[in-house]
């Protein structure tokens, strides 16, 4: 190996004040896990001394706590962007002691490119092989890693020997060019291979190689529960249901679902409802249940960003690789989420709400409509785009002191334009072709907890006037009421 072979400590003191990094992987998969944890110590020795040190941080999306928490902690981070969901980043971003953009997940790469954000002078890339002429091969995540790598001045990779050299071929780097020459993207089908392997890059611009042998710092995933499971088994029913109409073909669609527990419980629904045949996924995040499908023969083969895998799942691909890199593709995220193809492809998207209202506008991001909870991530780049976009939610959180169905969102991320189908564990609504009014009642109907029926009932009548018969002075009584007395019950209309 030509590169100078560098601690993570030396790769840090390259970083200075005021920089802007790009950093590499997608979820924890494929994240930096040691030059970002020396840079938070630089960051608190110059803190110690007087000085300040903040840095400018774009990520694919969420990472471990080895990038987001440590430098949180350390209030090292000027702006963040796009996804996240460290509980010390979080608090910071709510405090106002770092500036967050969240933006969806498809668009970043390109907003780096066309200079509509400050350009990363370092990029730092987690790689399981690099090569003398500069082709390096990326381990579990992909994210913005092939932009960054162009667009920086100074390269530092991680080796992770953790991730097998064997790894190279599972990856599917292609960058578009831009507008207005821009073509579409060559997918026409989750398994086209459309790139390369690798990202090039001028071997001159790699400034050092970091060696370590970590795992990734995916948590467990959270074990179904009857919520989890009564939500996964209605998609998969009305799924068949719409496959027995018609409405989607008998060799269905691929399928793109979101992050978390809800979305491994839709997927083992999905993969032991026997009228749903096998199927493909083209997603952004690959968890556990995509690999559990694959091996049972339900998923015939899944194009996405990152494996975002609890470790003995991710263990079991890399000693099943000739298995595996016949059936996954790990893209950039500007093509696993691309708007376009998820049109073109006909996706079947299933994301997660944090709440929706009566008349089918979703909030994915703000608690009680100010404190961020995570981002957009991708489910905008899908939701608007899908040929079926379905949002979950359990129909109440906090033990039942609030309602995730309410009169109008506290924030609105999808609106009523772009959400067709609501599912709680109580039941599914389906939004097509229906008026606000028929929404609304349809949504209490099927979807909304028995406490919270006849409160939303009387709310429907407060408004009477008007295509959206919303009520202005009550619209937002439920959190009004959740803040004032910590219960969505305590409305006083
Ligand atoms: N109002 C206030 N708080 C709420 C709430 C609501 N309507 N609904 C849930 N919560 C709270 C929960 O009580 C829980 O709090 P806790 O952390 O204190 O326990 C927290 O929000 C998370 O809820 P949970 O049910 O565990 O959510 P999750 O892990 O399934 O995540 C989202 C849900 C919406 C936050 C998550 O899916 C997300 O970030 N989505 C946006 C990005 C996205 O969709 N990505 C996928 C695209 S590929």
């Amino acid at each position: 190996m030509i590169y100078k072979k560098l601690s993570a400590e030396e790769a840090a003191s390259f970083i200075k004040n005021d920089d802007v990094i790009g950093f590499c992987g997608f979820t924890p998969a494929g994240c930096s896990k040691v030059i970002s944890q020396a840079l938070a110590k630089k960051a608190e020795e110059e803190h110690a001394k007087g000085n300040p040190f903040k840095v400018g941080v774009f990520t694919g999306a969420s990472t471990g706590d080895m990038i987001d928490g440590v430098l949180a902690r350390a209030n090292a981070i000027k702006f963040r962007s796009p996804y996240q969901s460290n509980t010390d980043l979080r608090n910071a971003l709510n405090a106002h002691d770092a500036h967050y953009f969240d933006l969806h997940l498809s668009e970043l790469p390109q907003y780096l490119r066309y200079g509509f954000l400050p350009k990363p002078r370092i990029a730092i890339l987690e790689a399981s092989s690099v090569t003398d002429d500069g082709k390096i091969y990326l381990t579990s995540g992909v994210g913005i890693s092939p932009t960054i790598a162009r667009l920086a001045d100074i390269i530092f990779i991680e080796l992770n020997r953790y991730h097998p050299e064997a790894l190279a071929g599972i990856h599917d780097i292609y960058e578009p060019a831009d507008p207005p020459v821009r073509k579409e993207i060559p997918v026409y089908s989750p398994s086209d291979r459309i790139g390369v392997p690798y990202i090039q890059v001028d071997p001159k611009k790699i400034a050092g190689v970091v060696e370590t042998n970590l795992p990734n710092e995916v948590g467990k995933f959270t074990p179904a529960d009857e919520i989890t499971n009564r939500i996964g088994a209605n998609v998969a029913n009305f799924l068949s249901s719409e496959i027995k109409a018609g409405r989607i073909p008998a060799s269905f669609l691929p399928v793109q679902s979101g992050v978390g527990n809800i979305a491994n419980a839709v997927l083992g629904a999905m993969g032991s409802n026997k009228d749903i045949p096998a199927f493909q996924v083209y997603t952004e995040v690959i968890q556990d249940a995509v690999i559990d499908l694959m091996k049972a023969g339900r998923v015939t083969f899944a194009s996405g960003c990152a494996l975002t895998l609890s470790t003995p799942a991710l263990e079991d691909v890399h000693n099943n690789l000739d298995f595996f890199k016949q059936k996954i593709l790990l893209r950039p995220q500007e093509i696993s989420n691309s708007p376009e193809v998820a049109r073109r492809l006909g996706l079947i998207s299933i994301n997660t709400a944090l709440e929706a209202d009566i008349f089918g506008n979703i909030n994915s991001t703000h608690v009680v409509g100010t404190k961020m909870m995570n981002g957009i991530g991708g489910s905008g780049d899908f939701c608007r785009n899908a040929y079926l976009s379905i949002f979950t939610t359990p129909s109440v959180a906090k033990g039942g002191k609030i309602s995730a169905i309410v009169p109008m969102v506290s924030h609105v991320d999808h609106s009523e334009h772009s959400v067709k189908i609501l599912v709680t564990e109580h039941g599914v609504a389906d939004l097509r072709g229906l008026s606000p009014v028929q929404r609304a009642e349809l949504i209490i109907e099927n979807c909304v907890s028995p406490e919270y029926k006849g409160i939303l009932n009387r709310y429907l009548k407060l408004g009477q006037k008007g295509h959206t018969p919303q009520n202005m002075e009550a619209a937002l009584s439920f959190h009004v009421a959740f803040n004032q007395t910590g219960d969505m019950r305590n409305v006083n209309f």
